[in-house]
């Protein structure tokens, strides 16, 4: 039995594992949010880890509010770089693997081609900058570890840009949504998948970075139409530029990753963007009627 920990697990990504892990007999969980182990907290950590043997943890917590970062930089850079740097000095310590998850925010989004995991980073904004002095940290450190870079990620659980739409598209007869930033999103329930059979596979060794997100690229206003199409909701989306919409943190205009790695490593088959997103929206639609 592989003891898998599974650390901010009520956020979206930590409800998939924990959906999605019954159907993994060979491995046992258990789940954590700041509530019971606190990730930026080196004592909570050492005592946590001293009567317990873990094999794989992996690492959903994190400080994703991207704009309120911009004015918590030490909040963010806490949560998002100094505590992973305390799990991968604990991963050396008791002997786990490090799962953990960071972002296509890393890059600064003037690419004009799918991201590669060995592109020069260049955040533009604190949370970017704090996701990637964690990957930074990781890397140093020497542990076993996966860092998965993913992007634009939505569930039925938490706040997401889908359950955003969902319910302004109700509410509203029209909508404007940034049509000039590209990118593919990512059903957290696919990545939960695959992070589970990576870890099923036996084969993680060394450090290393993959990008993940589901295949396909399309824009914010795209992602849009979409889901007001597949919902069957009577509400226009109009096209902006994203400088009629400023935010507090500067969003790439361009993060579409490379997924070639993890696919060719791991003999992975990504769904399209558009297939998953018919997937949770006819879920959400369980859990409403
Ligand atoms: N969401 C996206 O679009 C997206 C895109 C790219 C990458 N990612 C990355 O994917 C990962 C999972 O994202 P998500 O959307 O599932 O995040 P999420 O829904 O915001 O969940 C994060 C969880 O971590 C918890 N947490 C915060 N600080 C903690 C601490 N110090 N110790 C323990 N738990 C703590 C949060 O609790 P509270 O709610 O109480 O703070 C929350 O339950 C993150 O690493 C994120 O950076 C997300």
């Amino acid at each position: 039995m592989k003891q898998i920990l599974v650390t901010g697990s009520n956020g979206q990504l930590g409800n998939e594992i924990k959906h999605l892990a019954g159907s993994f007999a060979n491995m046992e969980f258990i789940f954590t949010d700041l509530n019971e182990l606190d990730i930026s907290n080196a004592d909570d950590l050492k005592d946590f880890f001293k009567n317990k043997h873990i094999d794989f943890l992996i690492n959903c917590a994190a400080y994703t509010a991207v704009d309120k970062a911009e004015s918590e930089p030490e909040k963010a850079f806490l949560i998002n770089a100094f505590a992973p740097a305390l799990l991968a000095e604990c991963a050396v310590e008791y002997g786990y693997t490090l799962v953990h998850i960071s972002t296509d925010y890393v890059f600064d989004g003037k690419s004009y081609k799918p991201y590669v995991d060995s592109d020069p980073a260049n955040a533009t904004s604190v949370y970017g900058k704090s996701k990637f002095e964690g990957e930074q940290a990781i890397l140093k450190s020497k542990a076993n570890a996966l860092i998965i870079r993913t992007s634009w990620m939505y569930s039925i659980y938490g706040h997401n840009f889908v359950k955003t739409i969902l319910r302004l598209a109700e509410e509203k007869q029209e909508l404007k949504v940034v049509s000039d930033q590209a990118g593919s999103p990512t059903y957290a329930t696919d990545l939960a998948k695959t992070i589970l059979q990576i870890i099923e596979s036996d084969s993680v060794t060394g450090t290393k970075i993959y990008h993940y997100s589901n295949e396909g690229i399309c824009s914010w206003y795209d992602f849009a139409n979409a889901i007001v199409k597949i919902a069957g909701l009577n509400c226009k989306v109009f096209p902006v530029k994203t400088s009629d919409f400023p935010t507090a943190a500067a969003r790439p205009h361009y993060s579409v990753m490379d997924k070639s790695a993890i696919k060719r490593d791991y003999n992975l088959e990504i769904p399209w963007w558009y297939d998953s997103l018919k997937v949770c929206i006819e879920l959400l639609k369980q859990v409403k009627d």
